[in-house]
């Protein structure tokens, strides 16, 4: 039984790499759950984000462990919703843009990228002027993002 179990793991290290999914959408048992994935993500990493508004306001008192917390979020979740977009998901609140010029939708993912990595080196270096700054180039490329491939 032992020997069996090993000839089947070997087996399924040998075979995984075949079955990796050459769509996207593979990964999803059915579209709908794809939406509803990246929907989710979409809406903790909106929320960890939308902690910091009060905080560049001046609202709340800066609290640079706590900013560094939501910010390391905000980078996390911010890889997850992309691979929740393929082929054969369309629908949700996304534009059909999304899958017509794919391209451009991946631009604006790389985009938000290159914002957040200064948002973390800013929420790093416990500077709220920076942190304030970066916070609006975040924001400025969700809005970009949404303005083209975003139902409203
Ligand atoms: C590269 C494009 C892109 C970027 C960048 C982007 N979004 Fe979105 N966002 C979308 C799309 C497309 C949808 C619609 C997804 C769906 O309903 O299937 C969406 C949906 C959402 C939703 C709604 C989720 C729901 O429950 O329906 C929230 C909240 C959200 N985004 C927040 C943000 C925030 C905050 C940022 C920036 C930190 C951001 N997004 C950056 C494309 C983007």
């Amino acid at each position: 039984m032992k020997r069996l179990l090993h000839v089947l793991s070997v087996a399924c290290i040998a075979v995984a790499p075949m079955l990796l999914p050459a769509t996207a959408a593979a990964q999803f048992a059915k579209p709908e759950d794809a939406v509803k994935y990246r929907q989710s993500v979409l809406t903790v990493m909106s929320n960890h984000f939308g902690r910091l508004a009060p905080v560049v306001r001046g609202q709340q008192p800066y609290d640079p462990a706590q900013v560094k917390a939501d910010v390391a979020l905000v980078a996390t979740l911010s890889k997850l919703p992309w691979s929740a977009f393929g082929p054969g998901t369309e629908g949700g609140g996304a534009r059909p843009a999304v899958w017509a010029d794919n391209a451009k939708f991946k631009q604006g993912q790389e985009r938000l990228h290159a914002d957040i990595a200064k948002l973390v080196a800013a929420a790093d270096a416990g500077d709220l002027a920076q942190v304030r700054t970066a916070y609006g180039a975040v924001g400025a490329s969700c809005k970009a993002c949404h303005d083209n491939f975003r139902n409203r």
